[in-house]
């Protein structure tokens, strides 16, 4: 299949400068163990890489699978979330290693939908964790794929009516294979070249692509919403 070029174009970049983390697999390679994926996405719903990445690595060295952390002490679980923040999402990942545990046989499902009914797994997670974790074609939007693809297709309609605009255009671009690299490949490119401020534009893979960046006014979108 002939990939859209704005995904090869992107995808190439990502067997280059793919950030090396550790709940990741290097690109092109198998998908990383889903316990590790579903761990760090929720790890990663409200708190930064650089935060997370130490905390996952004692995370996964004590509680290394479900069962395993679907037994654990409810107040160590809690003890050991400290420094993450929004203490809801600890409760929720317990929760959801006890019903992918008592549920779904200790292992997590690999449809968007069937993630969907997993305590903590929103729209988001699920999209993520079925790309990621099973290579599943899914569209995956955080706030750094939604100012890439705002950017790229220069949506102007202000957030947050914008975002089915975004949705549809990201899945336009979305390619069948290799999803996972690609939403990773998204994330890493709006964290570390289509920043919010002062976007690196010459370094940017797919600038041959970006509207935004042909009308000269890059940082200019996604719009914020008039208050
Ligand atoms: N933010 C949320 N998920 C991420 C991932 N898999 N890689 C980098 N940043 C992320």
């Amino acid at each position: 299949a002939n990939l859209p070029s704005v995904a090869s174009d992107l995808l190439g970049w990502y067997d280059r400068h793919a950030r090396e983390l550790p709940w990741r697999a290097p690109p092109g390679t198998p998908p990383p163990d889903p316990y590790r994926v579903w761990l760090s996405e929720v790890m990663l719903q409200q708190t930064q890489v650089a935060t997370v990445r130490p905390h996952f690595e004692r995370w996964v060295a004590r509680w290394p699978d479900f069962a395993r952390l679907a037994a654990a002490d409810d107040a160590e679980v809690m003890a050991a979330w400290a420094g993450l923040g929004y203490y809801a999402r600890a409760r929720n990942l317990l929760k959801g290693a006890r019903a992918i545990v008592s549920d779904h046989g200790g292992r997590l499902p690999d449809s968007e939908a069937a993630l969907r009914t997993i305590p903590g797994i929103g729209d988001y997670t699920a999209a993520a964790i079925a790309a990621i974790a099973f290579g599943r074609r899914a569209v995956v939007v955080d706030a750094n794929v939604e100012r890439v693809v705002a950017r790229l297709a220069a949506i102007d309609t202000p957030l947050p009516a914008a975002k089915p605009a975004i949705r549809a255009a990201t899945d336009a671009i979305t390619p069948d294979a290799h999803a996972g690299d690609f939403a990773q490949a998204m994330m890493d490119l709006g964290s570390t070249i289509c920043t919010t401020r002062a976007p690196r534009c010459l370094l940017c893979p797919i600038a041959r692509h970006c509207r935004a960046l042909a009308a000269g006014v890059p940082d200019r979108f996604p719009v914020k919403p008039t208050k």
